[in-house]
């Protein structure tokens, strides 16, 4: 029984190899020459692209994506939601965060705000941080001072959906829900920077008279 497996395992094995011969051979066979050599990855038996290829019933060697595929970088959906634009090319920025803005909301932008962005901007968003400190180029700015601060909300989304010079795309890291959320915590630091003790619900408004110097 064991040794039935065994030999179909082979015969499969040996199927399998028959299929994939190599078209391309580039530098020496594996194995050859050199032991350290690091671009053995690159020179081996391999397809180029474009290349006929036996193997598929099409004869090519480049798969056709599945029905239905949707490149990656198809703006799906709300454009304003999913790029923080009014328009899948471009447009304006959208003025207002597109996600209902909730104390939870808030919270949970902390957090992430936290997470991705306090070790550079700072955890007041002032951006005083260590890595700010030992940044020779472009320092991470403020994010609560005016400049920033006027930019609509779609604008600091997309700041982190495409990255900005020096900072990279966070798209990868961070989903959709939660950039909105980190957009509305970083509003919310600029208004707690610059906040009006009268602008203050009347409760609070006296626990800032009491506890602030
Ligand atoms: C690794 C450091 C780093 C992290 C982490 C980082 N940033 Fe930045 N950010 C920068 C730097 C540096 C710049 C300035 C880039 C430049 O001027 O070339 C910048 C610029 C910005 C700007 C201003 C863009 C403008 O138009 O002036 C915004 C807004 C911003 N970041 C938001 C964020 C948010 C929100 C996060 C978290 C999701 C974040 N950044 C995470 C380094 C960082």
């Amino acid at each position: 029984m064991k040794r039935g497996r065994l030999l179909s395992l082979s015969s499969v094995t040996a199927a399998l190899c028959l299929a994939c011969t190599p078209v391309t051979t580039e530098g020496p066979e594996p194995g050859e020459g050199d032991t350290l050599d690091l671009e053995r990855m690159i020179r081996q038996h391999r397809y180029a692209p474009y290349q006929p290829a036996e193997i598929f019933h099409d004869g090519a060697v480049m798969r056709r994506p599945p029905e239905g595929t949707v490149p990656n970088d198809r703006v799906t959906g709300d454009p304003g939601l999913t790029r923080g634009v009014t328009g899948a090319a471009g447009g304006a920025y959208v003025t207002r965060v597109p996600v209902p803005v909730t104390i939870e909301l808030l919270r949970y932008g902390q957090g992430r705000y936290e997470i991705f962005c306090a070790a550079c901007h700072g955890i007041a968003g002032d951006g005083e941080s260590e890595v700010a400190r030992n940044m020779t180029q472009r320092r991470p700015p403020s994010l609560v001072d005016p400049r920033v601060q006027a930019f609509p909300p779609g604008r600091v989304y997309q700041v982190i959906v495409e990255g900005y010079g020096l900072m990279r795309s966070y798209e990868a890291n961070i989903p959709l829900r939660e950039r909105w959320a980190i957009v509305a915590y970083v509003k919310a630091l600029g208004r707690s920077r610059a906040a009006a003790l009268d602008a203050l619900p009347p409760p609070l408004r006296e626990r800032a008279r009491k506890e602030l110097p």
